[in-house]
């Protein structure tokens, strides 16, 4: 018998454990599988609703650490992991995405002598100034299996110098979520709920420091939201850092003038991928939102001035236009008149991702 340990932290990290999760449910006689969730994400909305929604049962390991500063959070992460990976002796533990839960697991695993796998490897917007990319680096580096959804990653990691038999092009796990619960997300009613009508609106979500933890920048996309928000409503799914600042800096007023711009509560998953599909656009500083409306082909327009999933852009319905209000304004009218690109599914965005991880690992431990 083998044991696994998936780390989940985040609200991005859920939909990317869900299906794996399931995978290795059909392989109960040969591993047994467990999750730690290491509380980063802790409100109800940005958590709890969302292991829910996606079947993923209570996790066995809840590490409880909340917020704190980078290095805090970090370190509390690693001081409690540590005492799971001892006690469990896994053999392998998987870790997806780019957050701090995420670098913090794979180093004390590690240096235990357990191996790492990432899920969503290879991702580089070569942006050091973004927590995501240190943490994407060094966890490739510590990485046994690196598991990349598309060229870019390949190409990134070949480029710095990574053994190519650690490295599988597998395509995107999320997408793996959002095919299997498509079903359920036509059935949401949100659209009812928020009084909203098909193409009628933007939906925006928000929170990278770069945009909301500085006052003069989250000053000025606000300032150019307003404009937006002129021709075509805005939903604002709001996330609770970017709520937080806009009280801090006293933009509340601001945002109150804005009578078409509607903030919301951190939505379900479910909810949430039913107003992406029913939108005229988006508007994120995400990225899985990039790839999320990638492969429904919505309009996105991503308001970052990189972005670590060129496929997207190159292959995808998504333009990144920083915050400089005369391109958003620009894209804003192609929306408008239906002038978007019309974008197709990358390679090996098809919904297969986890059973191509399995398959890896089920070759490398059990046959
Ligand atoms: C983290 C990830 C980011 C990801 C995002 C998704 C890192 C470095 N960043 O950023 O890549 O896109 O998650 O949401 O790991 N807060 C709550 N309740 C919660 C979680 C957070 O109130 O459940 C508030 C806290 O005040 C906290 C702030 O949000 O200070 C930021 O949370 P944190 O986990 O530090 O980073 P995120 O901005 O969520």
């Amino acid at each position: 018998m083998k044991k696994i340990i998936s780390v989940v932290g985040t609200r991005p990290n859920f939909m990317k454990i869900s299906p794996i999760y399931k995978a290795f449910q059909k392989y109960q006689d040969h591993i047994v599988h467990m999750i730690c969730h290491t509380g980063q994400h802790f409100d109800k909305n940005m958590s709890d609703y969302f292991l829910r929604d996606l079947d993923i049962p209570e996790p066995d390991y809840n590490l409880g650490v909340g917020s704190a500063s980078h290095a805090m959070q970090t370190a509390k992460i690693m001081m409690e992991f540590e005492k799971v990976c001892l006690k469990e002796n896994p053999d392998l533990i998987t870790v997806v995405g780019d957050v701090n839960s995420t670098l913090a697991c794979a180093l004390v695993a590690t240096k235990i002598g357990i191996r790492v796998a990432h899920i969503e490897a290879g991702l580089r917007s070569f942006d050091r100034t973004m927590p995501e990319e240190i943490n994407r680096i060094l966890t490739d580096q510590l990485s046994d299996f690196l598991f990349v959804t598309e060229q870019s990653g390949l190409d990134n990691l070949n480029n710095e110098g990574i053994d190519i038999n650690k490295i599988f092009f597998v395509g995107n796990i999320m997408i793996d979520s959002l095919i299997h619960n498509l079903p359920k997300i036509k059935k949401s009613n949100i659209l009812n709920k928020l009084k909203l009508k098909k193409k009628e609106f933007i939906l925006l979500t928000m929170h990278r420091p770069n945009n909301v933890d500085n006052q003069h920048n989250l000053k000025n996309i606000l300032n150019i939201l307003n404009s937006v928000q002129e021709k075509i409503k805005i939903i604002y799914s709001i996330h609770p850092r970017s709520a937080e600042r806009i009280k801090q800096f006293g933009l509340e007023k601001t945002v109150e003038r804005m009578a078409n711009f509607v903030r919301t509560e951190p939505l379900k998953y479910i909810d949430f991928l039913n107003l992406t599909l029913n939108c005229k656009a988006v508007i994120t500083d995400s990225g899985g939102i990039q790839e999320e409306t990638t492969f429904l082909g919505v309009p996105c327009i991503t308001i970052r001035e990189n972005t670590e999933r060129p496929v997207t852009v190159t292959k995808g319905t998504n333009l990144i236009v920083g915050s400089d209000k005369e391109k958003i304004m620009k894209a804003l009218n192609k929306v408008l008149k239906n002038k978007w690109k019309k974008g197709s599914i990358p390679e090996l965005w098809h919904g297969k991702t986890a059973e191509r991880i399995v398959k890896v690992l089920r070759n490398e431990y059990f046959n």
